[in-house]
């Protein structure tokens, strides 16, 4: 079993995505039986598809939530959130995950750079967001908000800004040690973020297979996020 030993004065960036909830039950995006496999991006996740057809966004949304709700976290969560109580503020745990099984495994600061899922906000005014686990599925009405506008899932769809971008530059400006966990690469700004600190901070991957991106990492440990990480780190 791989180990990756933290040291006292390091300061790591843990960065997951959708391969570290697959064994709670969660589908990737990419993989076989992935969403994308099933889904078209454009008419589900984007600007443009909210305006066209906010009906079959909010389906799509419900029935990611219902997905969602019936997962439990698994032992990569569980030794994510123990890091974070060995390195307190050492530890920037960021994640492209918009369930909320890192928060369900014990972790407490968690950056979701591409929104949550059971959240919601107004598509035309400043509400922030606020938690919804409701199911707005068809034939139902698309929630409004009192202002007029449409309430629509707190996500960053295609073509949008992700969330929290400078805190999380300045984390990765910060961190002498970056792990990346079940992330296929292939989505920008995330896989840009081991190629930004290569050079000043060592570089990890752990998932079953080497991502897109993987010349810009000095070690892939491959194996399921679930089987690697409750062993991986000694610090
Ligand atoms: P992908 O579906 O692109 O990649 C999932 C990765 O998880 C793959 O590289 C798999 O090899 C790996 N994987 C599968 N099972 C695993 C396991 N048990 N343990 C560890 N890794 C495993 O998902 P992401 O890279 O997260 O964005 O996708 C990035 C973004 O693209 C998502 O946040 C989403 C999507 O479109 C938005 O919706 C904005």
């Amino acid at each position: 079993m791989p180990r990756l030993t933290i040291s006292p004065v390091d300061r790591v960036f843990v960065l997951t995505g959708a391969g570290i909830s697959a064994e709670s039950g969660i589908p990737t995006f990419r993989d076989a039986g992935g969403l994308w496999r099933n889904y078209r991006i454009e008419e589900v996740a984007s600007p443009h598809a909210w305006r066209r057809d906010p009906r079959l966004v909010w389906d799509f949304y419900s029935m990611r939530r219902k997905v969602a709700s019936a997962a439990k976290p698994n032992p990569g969560h569980f030794a994510l959130a123990t890091l974070e109580q060995a390195l307190g503020d050492r530890l920037f745990l960021c994640t492209q995950n918009v369930d909320n099984l890192h928060e369900q495994g014990g972790a407490r600061r968690v950056h979701h750079m591409h929104g949550e899922l059971f959240k919601s906000r107004c598509d035309s005014c400043s509400l922030p967001p606020f938690a919804d686990t409701s199911l707005h599925e068809s034939p139902g009405e698309i929630p409004r908000c009192s202002c007029g506008g449409k309430i629509r899932p707190h996500i960053c769809w295609f073509g949008e800004t992700p969330f929290e971008l400078e805190q999380i530059f300045r984390a990765l400006d910060e961190c002498s040690l970056f792990i990346a966990i079940g992330t296929s690469g292939s989505v920008e700004p995330a896989a840009s973020f081991a190629a930004h600190v290569a050079g000043g901070a060592r570089t990890f991957y752990v998932g079953p297979e080497a991502p897109a991106n993987h010349a810009m990492f000095d070690e892939c440990f491959l194996g399921k996020a679930g089987e690697l990480l409750p062993g991986l780190f000694s610090c």
